[in-house]
């Protein structure tokens, strides 16, 4: 008999899933606008899964053919324990890319441990230059921490650095040339997000003005010549070019203007261990429900596998005044 080829996650439209999205806490010391809300409520401790949960989840996920991870929150560097996760995650056998999506506020202290934890790609949010401005989009953020953060994580040598900035009228629409010169200045790598309307964060009961990602892209251009690049392997919705002269590389993530669903690699599980299907619909399955149930790696694998037959087509953010899914950002790390 041919030996069984290895399970392999593939949802009802062929698409493969190879990379996970994995948020390890809700809570941040930041509260982004277009985030959270003012006020927030965060999940009690117990509902959080533990790290050793998060490794045994990330282990059975790699044995389903996952090659990235990135560790998302909430802010993830604020979960205690984090080091032991990220040496965890960094000994997975068949684990290509360890990635993290951070705010910054904390890289300065931790950049040496996750360089040595094997972490190759940071994702660090930057959506203004100006201190006054940052502290009053994360409301209680301090810039110079985020850029000694970023200074640090260049400093230690971690491999991929990118910027994420979203870009909104009224608040930082004039700063995206700022940004990616800041970014060619530091030799990193920039990407400009439109802003996604999950869970009830309007400001004053304005919506907040989301930006083309077209809009923003013809402005450079009228600084910079953009050379498309081709999407890497591991690669997610960021549409990328490379700003010639430079080692830097623009990202433009644009779930209004330019669906990327078709292209979808991925799941995410949130800080509760809800096994999400889509960032932009609710479909899930309570994987921590599962873990503490006493089931096998073997049934919960089996039970993942299943889950994909529910994954949806696709996103619909087409309602700015009235998000359709009222969980916020920071349950998912985006
Ligand atoms: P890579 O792993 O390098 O591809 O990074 P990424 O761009 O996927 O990750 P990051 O955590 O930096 O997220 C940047 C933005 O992309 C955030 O606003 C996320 O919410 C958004 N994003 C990431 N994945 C998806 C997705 O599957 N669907 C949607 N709609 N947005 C996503
Ligand atoms: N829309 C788009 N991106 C968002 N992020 C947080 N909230 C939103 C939103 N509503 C981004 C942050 C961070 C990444 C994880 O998600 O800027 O870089
Ligand atoms: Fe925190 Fe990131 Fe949300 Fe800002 S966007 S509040 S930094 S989780």
């Amino acid at each position: 008999m041919p030996p069984t080829p290895p399970a392999q996650l593939i949802d009802s439209f062929d698409r493969r899933i190879s990379y996970l999205r994995l948020s390890v806490t809700d809570r941040c010391d930041f509260r982004c606008q277009y985030c959270m809300a003012e006020t927030m409520e965060f999940l009690p401790r117990a509902g959080v899964l533990t790290i050793e949960e998060l490794i045994r989840t990330a282990r059975l996920f790699t044995e389903l053919g996952v090659r990235k991870i990135r560790v998302t929150g909430g802010e993830p560097l604020i979960r205690r324990g984090v080091d032991e996760l990220f040496a965890g995650l960094g000994e997975l056998p068949g684990l290509e890319t360890l990635a993290l999506t951070t705010n910054g506020s904390q890289l300065a202290k931790q950049a040496t441990h996750l360089r040595d934890a094997g972490v190759s790609s940071v994702n660090i949010s930057l959506d203004s230059l100006s201190p006054s401005r940052f502290h009053a989009i994360t409301r209680i953020g301090h810039l110079d921490a985020v850029i000694r953060g970023i200074e640090a994580a260049i400093t230690v040598g971690l491999k991929r650095i990118r910027l994420n900035a979203v870009i909104l009228n009224g608040v930082n629409r004039d700063e995206t040339l700022s940004l990616t010169r800041f970014a060619i200045d530091k030799n990193i790598h920039i990407a400009f997000i439109e802003e996604m309307p999950l869970g009830h964060v309007n400001v004053g009961g304005k919506a907040l003005a989301y930006v083309s990602s077209d809009d923003i892209k013809a402005e450079l251009e009228q600084h910079f010549e953009l050379q498309a690049l081709s999407s890497r392997a591991d690669a997610g919705p960021s549409r990328d070019f490379r700003i010639a002269g430079t080692r830097t590389e623009v990202g433009f993530i644009s779930p209004h203007s330019h669906n990327f669903c078709s292209q979808c690699n991925r799941l995410r599980i949130s800080a509760e261990g809800r096994l999400l299907m889509c960032l932009g619909n609710e479909e899930s399955i309570d994987l921590r429900d599962l873990l503490r149930s006493g089931y096998s790696d073997e049934d919960i694998k089996t039970f993942i596998i299943d889950s994909l037959s529910i994954k949806p087509e696709r996103h619909i953010f087409d309602r700015p005044n009235e998000p359709q899914i009222v969980r916020f950002m920071n349950a998912t790390g985006g």
